[in-house]
């Protein structure tokens, strides 16, 4: 748990906060958009580009291979952060929605996939989720079975049990609910998935963990790990994807061209080892020298501790909405969600209520949070969504929940 002084020096590093919003200092509560950047974030930035601008690995001067160890460093220190086996099973993409896409798109082009294979996914997904395996379902000829949701915005492990067959060739789940904030019991979903096939191979979209919880993949014994760094305090346009070097080794490129070549003639090209067979072009090289400083900041704050300070955060709103009998609140009765929280105001549109809100400087989500099929599902015509960040504070939240207060009156 952070002391009150821990949380003045944690917003210290985050320069925004300094910000009034039509006169309102800024209270930010769309952390599962994306999520604010610390100072050491800006200033390598600034660094990098003063001091060590180079393209990485075809060359021999100083400055690229100071820029090529840093990549590596970089791709070491996320290694270490999700406990992958090693530096090769981490892929730079550019985010959560690509990594997605480069599996989707590799199984496209090599022939493990049979008409009428199965592949599943949940309720739950954003769209990244569920789009490219539509569209690999189409072209392929496989079937979509889509895992339902139970009362607790959760999936339902009887409708997990029930629709996996012999025919399930990949099962595509998120890890967090990027709309009620639940956190799906991975292991759980492993063991039931593993009993019936230990060869159906998981994917986990982490767009929404990686930044809340420890992340182990290992341990969750999953084949594939998404997320975007612009979630966990990064920088945008970069994303990563663990793989396991089994599965990969046997997948096609994803992009052809530079970088990724052991050899070529004009009739032939022999590909290089992971990870690099995987990284077609010039990397996103400042994002990921800035990334490194990002998770180092991270690690000596401690994810374990951002995890207990979040959960304070959530149960304290939790328990002012669970007293107003204006609010609809998602998934109230579930213990396991996580840092973000979605509710509704009785007959008042949210995004009249986003739009009041933001009038005081207040930043939250409404609408449908990418997530089209889930709102069809429950009939409703989207929430409005918090989602804290370790830079928040109950205070912040007390304030929140003034004005809103203030605005249901008004709008009542
Ligand atoms: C659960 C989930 N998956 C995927 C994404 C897509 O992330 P990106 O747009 O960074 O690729 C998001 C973004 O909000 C998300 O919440």
């Amino acid at each position: 748990m952070f002391t009150k002084k821990e949380i003045i020096n944690i917003r210290n590093q985050f320069p925004i906060f300094s910000k009034k919003i039509n006169g309102y200092p800024l209270i930010y509560f769309d952390n599962s958009s994306t999520t604010q950047k610390p100072k050491c974030l800006i200033n390598k930035n600034k660094y990098y580009y003063y001091n060590l601008n180079s393209n990485v690995y075809r060359n021999n001067c100083y400055l690229s291979n100071k820029s090529t160890f840093y990549i590596e460093k970089c791709r070491n220190i996320i290694k270490n952060f999700i406990n992958a086996n090693s530096k090769k099973e981490i892929i730079f993409t550019k985010g959560t929605t690509e990594s997605i896409n480069l599996i989707c798109n590799c199984l496209n082009n090599i022939n493990i996939l049979k008409k009428n294979d199965e592949i599943i996914i949940s309720l739950l997904e954003h769209h990244s989720n569920i789009i490219p395996w539509q569209y690999l379902c189409k072209k392929k000829k496989l079937i979509l079975k889509i895992i339902n949701i139970n009362k607790k915005y959760n999936i339902s492990l009887k409708s997990l049990k029930n629709i996996i067959s012999n025919k399930t060739k990949i099962i595509s789940i998120t890890h967090i609910s990027n709309v009620f904030g639940t956190i799906l019991p991975i292991k759980k979903i492993v063991e039931i998935i593993r009993n019936k096939n230990k060869n159906i191979i998981i994917i986990l979209d982490g767009a929404q963990s990686i930044s809340h919880i420890p992340i182990n993949v290992k341990s969750l014994n999953i084949d594939f790990y998404a997320f975007s760094t612009h979630k966990i305090y990064g920088p945008y346009g970069l994303g990563i994807l663990y793989g396991k070097k089994k599965i990969l080794n046997q997948f096609p490129p994803y992009q052809l061209g530079g970088s990724m070549i052991k050899s070529v003639t004009l009739n032939k090209t022999i590909y290089t080892d992971l990870p690099k067979k995987f990284e077609a072009g010039t990397p996103n090289i400042c994002s990921i020298f800035c990334f490194l400083y990002v998770i180092k900041y991270i690690n000596k704050i401690n994810i374990y501790n951002i995890n207990i300070y979040e959960k304070k955060l959530i149960n304290f709103i939790k328990n002012l909405f669970l007293k107003n009998k204006n609010i609809i609140l998602y998934g109230k009765n579930n213990i396991h969600s996580s840092s973000i929280l979605s509710f509704n105001i009785k007959n008042i549109n949210n995004f009249d209520i986003g739009c009041m809100l933001n009038k005081y400087g207040i930043c939250v989500r409404t609408g449908y949070h990418c997530s089209h099929p889930l709102m069809k599902y429950l009939n409703i015509n989207g929430t409005i969504r918090i989602s804290f960040g370790m830079y928040n504070t109950i205070e912040e939240i007390d304030k929140f929940y003034f004005f809103l207060l203030k605005i249901i009156k008004l709008l009542k």
